[in-house]
């Protein structure tokens, strides 16, 4: 996407503080946390990039609604306010609540899946490929093949590759697929877009098949502003419509509100076929809640129902993609290499070509993850070997495909000054590029290491 100027498109009315540090208190903090950004206390961050997920700030209007939240146990008019604003959205019949997005996977894969059966996405993200897995099942990622290269400008890298799909579904036949899923943007391949083409083709793939069509859609409101400013035929649309007619291609969708709802907890599932919702709805009883709030208050159902209007103003759209637009390239024209183009809700840095000094072994994505927070006090992620990487026998290291760090930019939360003093940083991180040194592993578990492992550096 190619820069245009954008102001925030509101005014602050509540605030938060950050509270500053110096870059020696914070050599300290990050020694207590063990090298482990997911260890920090919130309060010793200063710019908190480590998800887009649950962070976002609630507007005056979502606010209101929280206040009007009628919390019955049952036939709750917040329920009937988000039921109707679902509907309308995802066109889809019905309508369950859950707590967050992996409550929505687990019903609903944990239903379909078990041993034997496949589920194919363009990238599973991380809790939808573990709620499969220990359901039974397995989760086959096929990306474009346009998403291999990281620095061509194709605008759509986060589509499914269509040949593969039809391919892989004649293999298995139709009575052992659970599911394909497309998920919208691709939050594991880059924070990639999907085209209106692919997910039209992924349609007709799955209908030839007889299989069932989900769209994991948590950021199809960012997914709409690259259909309409860079496919054709979309260009006067609006963002809701464009939302609609995808969904209109699905057997159901999945989603978890924390994202593009604008909300801070929150998801459900929305499903066409009345069996299949009636199973998810017995299942959802079990462990979420009665079918009229889930997982979920009332206030959170009325502002789940607010945010998901609010998320396809054109203005908000237009600051939200340019903000991560705008760090991005600012990043890039400084020779920070960074997945290209930048996708919608996070810019990934790519920590191995930075620093192609640090062995995968010595996690050259962690080793920036510690910099940007000894420098600057920013918290991010490193998606590389260490949140990926796996033993072989002999216990060396199966390194991740990529060493990437993402910079998540949570919604409405800072302003284009914040993201300049994180530009600032970078500047420093580029001076002390060749003094860097990596990290080894000294304490991790057994699954999900990122989230508790120490570390020491170098
Ligand atoms: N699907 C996608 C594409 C996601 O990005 C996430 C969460 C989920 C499902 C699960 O939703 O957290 O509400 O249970 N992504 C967060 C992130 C955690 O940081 O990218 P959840």
């Amino acid at each position: 996407m190619s820069f245009q100027t954008f102001i925030e498109p509101f005014k602050i009315k509540s605030v938060e503080p950050i509270y500053m540090s110096t870059a020696e208190q914070r050599k300290q903090y990050m020694k207590e946390a063990f090298y482990n950004p997911f260890l920090l206390h919130s309060r010793h961050v200063i710019i908190d990039l480590l998800t887009d997920s649950g962070t976002s700030a609630m507007s005056s209007e979502q606010w209101a609604g929280i206040m009007r939240g009628d919390e019955s146990y049952a036939g709750a008019q917040s329920w009937e306010r988000l039921e109707t604003e679902l509907k309308d959205l995802t066109g889809f019949s019905y309508v369950i609540p859950t707590h967050q997005g992996r409550a929505a996977e687990r019903i609903l894969y944990g239903y379909l899946g078990g041993k034997g059966k496949t589920f194919i996405s363009n990238t599973h993200f991380d809790t939808t490929r573990a709620n499969i897995e220990f359901s039974g099942a397995e989760a086959i990622d096929i990306p474009c093949k346009e998403a291999e290269d990281h620095e061509s400008d194709y605008p759509f890298k986060g589509n499914m590759d269509i040949a593969a799909l039809d391919e892989l579904l004649g293999k298995h036949g139709s009575t052992n697929i659970g599911a394909v899923i497309l998920t919208v943007t691709n939050n594991t391949g880059g924070g990639q877009p999907v085209s209106m083409e692919n997910a039209k083709a992924v349609a007709e793939v799955c209908k030839k098949h007889k299989v069932l069509f989900i769209i994991d859609c948590c950021r199809i409101a960012e997914n709409a502003y690259f259909i309409r400013n860079k496919e054709k035929g979309y260009e006067h649309k609006s963002y809701r419509e464009i939302a609609q007619e995808m969904f209109a291609l699905a057997d159901g969708c999945a989603m978890s509100a924390k994202k593009d709802a604008l909300v801070n907890m929150g998801g459900f599932l929305a499903l066409q076929n009345e069996e299949l919702a009636t199973a998810c709805t017995n299942l959802l009883i079990i462990t979420e809640g009665f079918a009229t709030y889930g997982g979920l208050s009332g206030r959170d159902m009325e502002a789940i129902a607010i945010g998901l209007r609010e998320v396809f103003e054109d203005d908000y759209l237009h600051y939200r993609i340019m903000s991560t637009t705008y760090l991005g390239e600012q990043l890039k024209a400084k020779g920070v290499p960074v997945l290209y183009p930048i996708g919608g809700h996070a810019v990934y840095v790519d920590a191995g070509k930075l620093y192609n000094h640090i062995p995968a072994e010595q996690y050259p994505g962690q080793a920036l993850v510690c910099e940007l927070y000894q420098l600057g006090g920013i918290r991010t992620v490193e998606i590389g070997s260490v949140m990926f990487g796996k033993y072989d026998e002999d216990g060396k290291l199966v390194a991740a495909p990529m060493e990437l760090v993402r910079l998540a930019i949570p919604r409405r939360v800072y302003t284009k000054s914040h993201l300049d003093y994180v530009i600032e940083v970078f500047d420093k991180i580029v001076q002390n590029k060749a003094a860097t040194k990596g990290v080894k592993i000294v304490k991790e578990p057994k699954f999900l290491r990122h989230f508790t492992a120490h570390f020491e550096m170098l």
